[in-house]
């Protein structure tokens, strides 16, 4: 197993490039299914969770071909619907074909994908949608087993919570079902709008694309002409690598970002001390020698996101005062908190609310990765730690952040990839 070593750095400088977004990539990718040509997707990020999608795909009978950062889907050869559980276990996003699959052969059996290292992460709100669009949904020996005994047709449905898999899911079945589908209270995350704008040139109108309400058009089970298309930027890349210019105090470029979702991260940010030069694709982060403390509540987009809640606990450590994080979407998802502990921080947690108790000199010891965005907590708090940093299980790491070790060694860290 690999693990990162970190070490303390007094700066870093220059220029990270920031990848296409893995959120956006996902639901990208399984919309490939409701495609009748072979769907070129450029500026994919190199992450396990794309490579554990395509994997799925291809058991599925799907032919993908990676070319560096661009990957040809074509899913006309697609002859099996099951989505077994050793690929679903080890990536949750695993749901999304479910909404495509069935949309276009009328039956889909997905694994449950279980709790998760961030809590349960129930899928209850996609199966009612399905059925609600005219689905039968058993659940049996662990798995979903959904069909259509008279296909998908449209209909109204309402989210009692934002969902945004959940909300990718049922736009993909929509685009093929027969009539107009609304979804209401729909998730408006740049991933989400991607992938409706992305349907919507594709032959299916959607209306209110960015928007909480949702109208969308089905095809009746005609398959779709898909152009070749470019992922968005990854607004959690590009936010976890402002953290490292803030809690560095260093001058960092971003290149190939997209500057309006990042609205909530940077007003933290800002308050936090820093300032930005900002043009229509680059961030450039001017980072103030002392951190403030501020106040965060995780939300739906377009409010401050779950994904970089840990990396800002991690600058909220450095900062001169006492920070409040508390966590909105998810019910366990402070695993970070215990490893941050163990390195110095002061953090005191009271249900899904954080005090962090700021300054604290932070020292190098062994730590454990934990999740995705946990782990990125690590790697910041690594970087101005006393001496040296291991950070283990940094599997986690790399199923969302591309060549991470690369772009930091690049603007001057010390870290190096090392076998356990
Ligand atoms: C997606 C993102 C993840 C991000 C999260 C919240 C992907 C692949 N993952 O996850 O990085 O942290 O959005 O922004 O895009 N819920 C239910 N029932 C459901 C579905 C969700 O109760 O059927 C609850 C969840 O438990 C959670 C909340 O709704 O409390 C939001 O979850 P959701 O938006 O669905 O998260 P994901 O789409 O899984």
């Amino acid at each position: 197993m690999d693990y990162l070593k970190i070490q303390n750095v007094a700066s870093l400088e220059g220029t990270i490039n920031i990848s296409g977004a893995k959120n956006a990539s996902l639901p990208l990718i399984a919309m490939s299914i409701l495609a009748k040509n072979s769907v070129h997707i450029k500026n994919l990020p190199h992450v396990v969770d794309i490579r554990t999608l395509l994997k799925l795909l291809s058991n599925l009978g799907a032919t993908c071909e990676f070319f560096q950062d661009r990957v040809v889907v074509d899913t006309s050869n697609l002859s099996k619907t099951k989505a077994t559980y050793d690929i679903v276990k080890t990536m949750r996003a695993s749901i999304l074909v479910l909404g495509p699959i069935l949309s276009r052969f009328g039956h889909c059996e997905v694994s449950l994908p279980g709790g998760c290292a961030i809590g349960q992460r129930p899928i209850d709100l996609h199966l009612k949608a399905l059925e609600q669009m005219g689905a039968k949904i058993d659940i049996k020996a662990g798995y979903i087993e959904a069909t259509t005994p008279n296909g998908l047709h449209g209909c109204d449905i309402i989210f009692d919570k934002v969902t945004v898999t959940g909300t990718a899911n049922i736009v993909m079945a929509a685009a093929l079902a027969k009539g107009v589908t609304t979804i209401t209270n729909a998730a408006r995350e740049p991933e989400v709008v991607q992938l409706c704008e992305v349907l919507h040139a594709s032959g299916v109108t959607i209306k209110g694309i960015g928007t909480a309400i949702l109208e969308i058009h089905g095809t009746d089970g005609e398959l779709l002409t898909i152009e070749e298309f470019c992922v968005i930027p990854d607004r959690i890349e590009a936010g976890t690598y402002l953290c490292a210019g803030a809690i560095t105090r260093s001058e960092l470029t971003l290149k190939n970002v997209e500057p309006k979702h990042l609205g909530a991260v940077l007003s933290k940010l800002e308050e936090m001390g820093s300032r930005f030069t900002i043009t229509d694709d680059t961030i450039t982060i001017h980072p103030s020698k002392n951190i403030k403390p501020v106040k965060i509540v995780t939300q739906e987009y377009p409010a401050f996101p779950t994904d970089m809640q840990a990396q800002f606990m991690a600058l909220a450590t450095q900062a001169e005062g006492v920070s409040i994080i508390e966590e909105r979407l998810f019910e366990n998802r402070f695993m970070h908190v215990s490893e941050l502990q163990r390195m110095g921080a002061d953090i005191t947690l009271n249900g899904n609310t954080a005090t962090v108790n700021g300054k604290s000199d932070l020292y190098g010891t062994d730590v454990m990765a934990t999740d995705l965005r946990a782990s990125s907590a690590l790697v910041l708090a690594a970087l101005v730690a006393d001496k040296e940093t291991n950070i283990h299980r940094i599997y986690h790491l790399d199923r969302g952040y591309d060549s991470l070790e690369k772009k930091l060694h690049l603007v001057g860290a010390k870290i190096q990839r090392l076998k356990e």
